[in-house]
This record gives structure tokens, C-alpha cells and sequence, in this order.
């Protein structure tokens, strides 16, 4: 068994009521719930691996793939959205070439999106490693990039 998973596991009996927690732990400790632990996971608690996908996929906090040193949580509340966050999120993808939900080949950026980050007057926000960018512009897209000229493509 992998050796933090082994950790996490420690602290629980394995009993179906555990497996949120332990979902959650797994996430906290990896940053993401990495497939190939799911499997333990399923036999410690003692259910098929297609019912612990099925409920960790129910909930939008699980994400199965790793995020980036830098994460980048851009808000498409209905504040952030009439100020054009949907261009502050084309303009970051175009720069990192991935799609929202995706991280970059190097783990340097991921990007994601939510519901509304609590800013909504200094809209539009985003948040990098919990850092609030608030009301942001597509020029300030570009130059939050242009430090890592390797990992980025420049906006047309
Ligand atoms: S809608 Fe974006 S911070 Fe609230």
C-alpha cells in the first residue's frame, strides 16, 4: 500500500461514512485524488471502485487530475461575468494553451473556474494560490504571464 495513503487510512475503521472524509484527506494531502489509490481506498472501505467514482465524481470538490504550483481560479459569477470574465478566461488559456479543468505539461499553471469568489465589487476577480486579483483586465493577463515566457503563448 502506498505509504501516505497508509497515513491518511490510519486515522480511519473504513466504514462507508468514512470515504468523504477520506476523499477529502487523500485531495488535501495530494492536491488531487490520484486513480491509482482509489482502488485501495474502494478495498479498505469495502466497496466497488464504480461506486467510489461514483460518488467522488457527484461532488465538484474532488478533481482527479494534479493542479499546477501556480492555480488559478478565475470567478464566472454573474458580477465577474457581465465584466468579461469570459475573456479574462480565454485570454489565460490562450496564453497557457489548456482549457479550464487543465493543468500545464510542466505543473506549473492549472486553471479552473467558480461560482463566485466573495469580491463580487471588484469584479472581475480571480485567485491565484488564494491571492485575490481583483478587477482585472486582459493586460494584466499578460503581463501576470510574461515572467515565464517558456510556458506561454502570446495573446494574438
Ligand atoms: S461574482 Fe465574481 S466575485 Fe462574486
Amino acid at each position: 500500500m502506498n505509504k501516505e495513503l497508509n497515513g491518511i487510512l490510519l486515522s480511519y475503521q473504513g466504514v462507508e461514512s468514512d470515504l468523504i472524509p477520506i476523499l477529502q484527506d487523500i485531495q488535501s494531502h495530494f492536491g488531487y485524488l490520484p486513480g491509482k489509490l482509489m482502488k485501495e481506498v474502494s478495498s479498505f472501505i469495502g466497496i466497488p471502485e464504480s461506486e467510489l467514482y461514483g460518488v467522488a465524481t457527484f461532488y465538484q470538490q474532488f478533481r482527479f487530475t494534479p493542479i499546477g504550483r501556480q492555480h488559478i481560479v478565475v470567478c464566472e459569477g454573474t458580477a465577474c461575468h457581465v465584466k468579461g470574465a469570459n475573456k479574462i478566461i480565454e485570454s489565460i488559456e490562450r496564453h497557457l494553451n489548456i482549457k479550464k479543468g487543465e493543468v500545464t505539461f510542466d505543473l506549473e499553471y492549472s486553471l479552473e473556474s467558480v461560482g463566485c469568489l466573495g469580491c463580487c465589487a471588484l469584479a472581475p476577480c480571480a485567485m491565484i494560490n488564494h491571492e485575490i486579483k481583483s478587477n482585472l483586465t486582459l493586460k494584466d493577463i499578460k503581463k501576470l504571464f510574461s515572467k515565464n515566457k517558456d510556458n506561454i503563448i502570446e495573446d494574438s
